[in-house]
């Protein structure tokens, strides 16, 4: 998390990095900061807690002229949110600046040597450690700052993306990464960086990705130059980033969750085109295809992903279990990478990334390659790392995410599961060609069925007004539709702070019944599936204790209404694609609460959206 800007050409560096930090700020937002060197090469920084509308106040009627600089937006890991802890940090005598994405993990035992050298610290961060570790090498070896980033970093223990600028130096920025992602935009003789291309889309669309464990010397008017830790020479590839300005907008919503679960259809037609044909409803996955005889020789696959990812994994459990007779299990990445799991070389590993940039599901991507597994991506943000660290994949295209609570990453990345386990089933022949045909045939009508689904927010809207008063929410679901109640309770607790369980209905006697009484709403998800009736049993169990029941049904279904007090009616399709529908209205519930109780829909208190420390 933490999002970091920097910029050196011909425009005032502070307008640039304003710019991409407001477009960063979905990756933390607790406090922001920007260095400037003016044009007589004094280094001053500006900084404070808050918000980078925040930080665009504290500038106002200060001098930030200068053509190049770095900015910040934080995300706490290391301290509290306040000015002295945000970014950028200065070195001892003020020569350095530096921003920070990530932990550095050893900074205490840095910092005590520090101490013992006489350097003293404003801050609780270990990225000011950083910064004057860098200029203690540069003062001690007499070197060059890049060979003093270089320096410094080989004695470094954990994740970074840094940029550092030095006083009296108006042409370089000098950049690293390990583990955090960090891309520089290439313009017309000027330079950007982000750690995400797509907050500088509106500058250029030309970026170079910087690897794992290379730094980079940014300097107006000459060519990029990036070296790796050791010293060895980089190639300077730069690939061409397709995006409009108009997908980061709101484009008229109040929020830009609200404007994702809208833009539903449309993302999935972009997920599916070209990869289910229509009329011949072939699918084509070419990371599957160009692999084939790795999934039909498969012994297992395991998902590895985190939040909603590991909710759509849950249900790409099902559909390849069902689809391709394949053993799956699913795990939470964070457990994966800490457990010493068994990995055979013929298991296939799937991480599960809206970002691609989760550290949690990184490092297991790292972890299983090393096994001797083969790895796989469903990611979102196309050339971020989990893509660039896996075998093959799949994007699931659906443009940027910039709400926190994930929406259409979900709907998305459950579709490109439905089509794998399509594809590879009938690779296999563990599923029959009619069954194929009228799968594939549903997955290119969801973005028709999803419009159909997004008629429900009127009536969600005044139910969640309904409900605003509950202090807790149980979500039921069976089958397919049980990831859907996780995923729906984990919407409702990201940005409204209310506390919600998701569970697969009939566990509810099994201990979660002794909680339902009228102060307790459950929302069930009882669309017609193998569990209909059984689902429809677990409504009555708690109509009969005095349980609220909101019911999400399938349009004309009479049976649930008789015991539900209120039932949001959605399109139907095939029944393992019904998740993908069922959300929608799930999507708005938790919209339409959090707005009632006057919540930061887009930016719910202590999240990020993407998390890059462990
Ligand atoms: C954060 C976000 C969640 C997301 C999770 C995994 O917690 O707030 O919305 O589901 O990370 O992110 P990923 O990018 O790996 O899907």
């Amino acid at each position: 998390m933490c999002g970091i800007v920097g910029y050196v050409g011909g425009r005032e560096a502070a307008n640039v990095i304003i710019s991409g930090l407001h477009r960063l700020e979905y990756r933390g937002y607790d406090s922001a900061g920007l260095a400037v060197i003016h044009p007589d090469g004094v280094l001053d920084v500006f900084k404070c807690k808050g918000k980078v509308d925040d930080l665009e106040r504290f500038l106002q009627g200060k001098n930030a002229g200068g053509t190049i600089g770095i900015g910040h937006t934080r995300w706490a890991t290391h301290g509290e949110p306040s000015d002295a802890n945000a970014h950028p940090h200065l070195s001892r005598s003020g020569d350095l600046a530096l921003i920070h994405n990530g932990i550095i993990e050893n900074y205490r035992v840095l910092r005590d040597a520090l101490r013992t050298q006489g350097f003293t610290f404003r801050s609780s961060t270990d990225s000011e450690v950083l910064v004057n570790l860098i200029e203690y090498v540069r003062d001690e070896h007499r070197c060059s700052l890049e060979e003093a980033v270089r320096e410094a970093l080989s004695q470094v223990v954990g994740a970074y993306a840094i940029a550092v600028i030095e006083r009296g130096d108006t042409s370089r920025i000098i950049a690293a990464r390990k583990s955090s992602p960090m891309a520089i935009g290439v313009g017309d003789g000027e330079y950007f960086l982000s750690s995400d291309a797509a907050s500088i889309i509106g500058f250029t669309q030309d970026f170079v990705y910087l690897n794992d464990g290379e730094i980079a010397v940014i300097e107006r008017g000459k060519p990029l130059h990036i070296m790796t830790l050791d010293g060895a020479e980089s190639p300077v590839a730069i690939q061409k980033l397709r995006l409009s300005i108009s997908q980061l907008e709101k484009g008229g919503f109040d929020h830009f969750m609200l404007k994702e679960i809208h833009e539903q259809p449309e993302t999935l037609e972009d997920c599916i085109r070209g990869r289910v044909i229509p009329g011949t409803r072939e699918v084509i996955l070419s990371g599957v295809l160009d692999n084939k005889e790795r999934f039909l020789a498969a012994r297992r696959i395991i998902f590895v992903a985190c939040g909603t990812s590991w909710h759509a994994s849950l249900i790409g459990e099902h559909l390849i279990e069902s689809m391709c007779r394949i053993p799956v299990e699913v795990e939470y990445a964070s457990e994966f990478r800490y457990r010493d799991p068994v990995i055979y070389p013929d298991d296939i590993v799937i991480a599960v990334s809206q970002s691609g940039e989760t550290a949690d599901t990184l490092a297991a991507v790292g972890m299983a390659r090393k096994a001797g597994a083969f790895v796989y991506g469903i990611c979102n943000v196309v050339g971020s790392s989990i893509p660039r660290a896996t075998h093959s994949g799949t994007y699931i295209h659906v443009g940027p995410e910039i709400g926190v609570a994930s929406t259409k990453a979900f709907t998305g990345q459950v579709t490109v599961m439905a089509m794998m386990a399509l594809l590879i089933g009938r690779l296999k022949g563990t599923i029959d060609e009619g069954y194929y045909h009228r799968v594939a045939q549903a997955i290119l009508e969801l973005p028709a069925t999803i419009r159909e689904a997004l008629k429900t927010a009127p009536e969600v809207a005044s139910l969640a007004r309904m409900f605003t008063y509950a202090h807790n929410f149980i979500y039921l679901g069976r089958g397919y539709n049980y990831p859907t109640a996780l995923e729906g309770a984990l919407k409702l607790k990201e940005i409204s702070y209310i506390h919600a369980e998701g569970l697969p209905a009939a566990e509810m006697k099994h201990g979660p019944i002794a909680l339902i009484d009228a102060e307790m709403p459950t929302v069930a998800i009882a669309t017609p599936d193998s569990t209909y009736e059984k689902t429809l049993s677990n409504i009555e169990e708690i109509k009969a204790r005095g349980g609220k029941i909101i019911a999400v049904v399938c349009k004309g279904d009479d049976l649930v209404r008789r015991s539900a007090d209120y039932c949001i009616e959605v399109p139907s399709t095939v029944e393992c694609l019904m998740p993908v529908v069922s959300i929608v209205p799930l999507q708005f519930l938790s919209y339409y609460i959090a707005t009632y109780k006057g919540r930061n829909v887009d930016q719910p208190r202590n999240l990020a959206k993407s998390v890059t420390v462990e």
